[in-house]
């Protein structure tokens, strides 16, 4: 679900592309809120069946999900709420992925430049990627993974943006990839059972994702 111009959808695409018939799972439905969203462009491109569904028909969301036989959700810079009886029905299975080191930096209104500029206004050395399930409220969901970037002292919204989401496009397709494959888990308490299969620890935080190392 997403209502902007997808990048981390096509992240995601492309991922399950190159892993062919090791992908756990298949790209099959792409829905916007927005009837100009570029992820529902991105969409079409790559022949995956897509919505628009606008704010005042979300309610048919549950129907829709259930038309296509979707198992998981992945939010990709989807900035509505999305409806309770989704986040119940999916609970576990429902993921987003947040541009700033959650807890901080996140909540209702917190979202595009506004988080970047957020975090350079605190100063902040340290941002980056985070990805969650998706509960009840705005970025509150258990913490599957985060990725750390150094925030430069001559960062812009827009420089640090630019690197946040290049982290962005390399940890979120792999944690849907262990999600749909089942190795990674919401436990019935709220904690998150499994380890991203990269490596957090392992990256420089000065460096760039590196996909090639850390695939
Ligand atoms: C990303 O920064 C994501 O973290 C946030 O919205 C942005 C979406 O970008 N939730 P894109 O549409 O995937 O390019």
């Amino acid at each position: 679900m997403a209502s902007g111009g997808g990048s981390n959808l096509q992240a995601i695409i492309d991922h399950f592309d190159a892993l062919g018939p090791e992908a756990p799972a298949d790209v099959v439905l792409v829905v916007s809120d927005r009837a100009s969203a570029g992820a529902l462009e991105r969409a079409r491109r790559h022949g995956i069946a897509c919505a628009w569904l606008p704010r005042e028909r979300t309610a048919e969301l549950g129907l829709l999900l259930a038309a296509h036989q979707i198992t998981h959700i992945a939010l990709a810079g989807y900035l509505r709420l999305v409806p309770a009886e989704v986040v119940t029905r999916f609970r576990g299975r429902l993921i987003n992925v947040h541009p700033a080191l959650l807890p901080a930096f996140g909540g209702p209104g917190m979202f595009g430049h506004q988080v970047h500029a957020a975090v350079l206004r605190a100063g902040a050395t340290m941002s980056g990627p985070t990805v969650h399930f998706v509960s009840e409220r705005y970025d509150e969901g258990a913490i599957i993974a985060q990725w750390r970037v150094l925030v430069d002292t001559d960062d812009t919204p827009i420089t640090l943006a630019t690197r946040v989401l290049a982290a962005e496009h390399f940890i979120y397709p792999r944690c849907i990839v262990d999600l749909c494959a089942g190795r990674t888990q919401l436990a019935a308490d709220g904690t998150v059972v499994g380890v991203p299969s990269f490596h957090v620890e392992r990256v420089n935080p000065n460096s760039e994702p590196d996909p090639i190392s850390f695939a």
